[in-house]
């Protein structure tokens, strides 16, 4: 079956030791109550290898928020996903809507990116989620169908293994405004229905689904007792290690 998730997404925060401290807390809290689901830390670049040094990694693994579209070679300024990889870190987060609307990720850039990924042994953490005109539009289901298609459906049915979605609609990311619990069951329940259709039923359920956008300890409980809600991908509040295990021990 599926595997429940917290992920933490920390973004442009943290310094070095600002992230190892972090890292240090979370692992604490988690040697002394064993979390009921898989724990990652997603972090910068820089914090990688110190982070995966820091963590006990039975307890929690560590993911890259991005990776280059090429290979490697003349890219000034470029991180590679063999060399995320090299760090010790186990995922990437790809796709997320902050890189497609700052930094113009195109379907086709985040394609090469997944393929890379894959292609030197990292999972990948793939996010869709639509923008509020979308949502009052009704277009949600067309948008998130749309990103799959664009980036990881040319994937075989074994590759797609270790691809771990996150539904973050846009408008609920860093604004306090959450999804209700039956508004990301819908729209969960379609998601993993679009999986079933491309790579068949035993794929889609052992697909995790996560949920994003203003997720906290408050309402974690509600959506992840969902049954399309596989777990969370959090930003702010996986900023303090306090509010992180908040949302961690929803799963108990
Ligand atoms: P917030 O939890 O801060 O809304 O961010 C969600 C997110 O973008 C995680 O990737």
């Amino acid at each position: 079956m599926r595997q429940k998730i917290v992920a933490g997404n920390w973004k442009m925060n943290n310094t070095l030791q600002e992230g190892i401290e972090l890292a240090k807390g979370v692992n604490e809290i988690l040697k002394a109550n064993a979390p009921k689901c898989k724990v990652i830390l997603g972090t910068p670049f820089i914090h990688l290898t110190e982070v995966v040094k820091t963590v006990d990694s039975k307890l929690i693994s560590v993911s890259a928020e991005n990776c280059a579209d090429k290979e490697k070679g003349a890219f000034t300024g470029e991180v590679s996903a063999a060399m995320v990889k090299s760090t010790g870190a186990e995922y990437v987060i790809l796709g997320h809507s902050e890189r497609r609307e700052y930094y113009n990720e195109t379907p086709e850039i985040l394609k090469a990116k997944v393929d890379l990924a894959l292609a030197n042994g990292l999972k990948v953490i793939f996010c869709i989620g639509e923008s509020l005109a979308q949502r009052e539009a009704n277009e949600q289901n067309a948008v998130v169908k749309a990103e799959l298609e664009g980036s990881v459906f040319h994937l075989s049915a074994e590759q797609f293994a270790n691809i771990v979605i996150a539904y973050e609609p846009i408008w609920a990311i860093g604004t306090g405004k959450t999804a209700t619990s039956d508004q990301a069951e819908e729209i969960h329940a379609y998601i993993r229905s679009v999986v079933a259709d491309k790579y068949g039923k035993a794929v889609a359920d052992n697909t995790s689904i996560l949920y994003g956008g203003s997720c906290k300890g408050s309402n974690a409980p509600e959506l992840f007792s969902k049954p399309d809600i596989d777990g969370g991908l959090i930003g702010g509040a996986s900023l303090k290690a306090g509010d992180f295990y908040d949302i961690i021990k929803a799963w108990n």
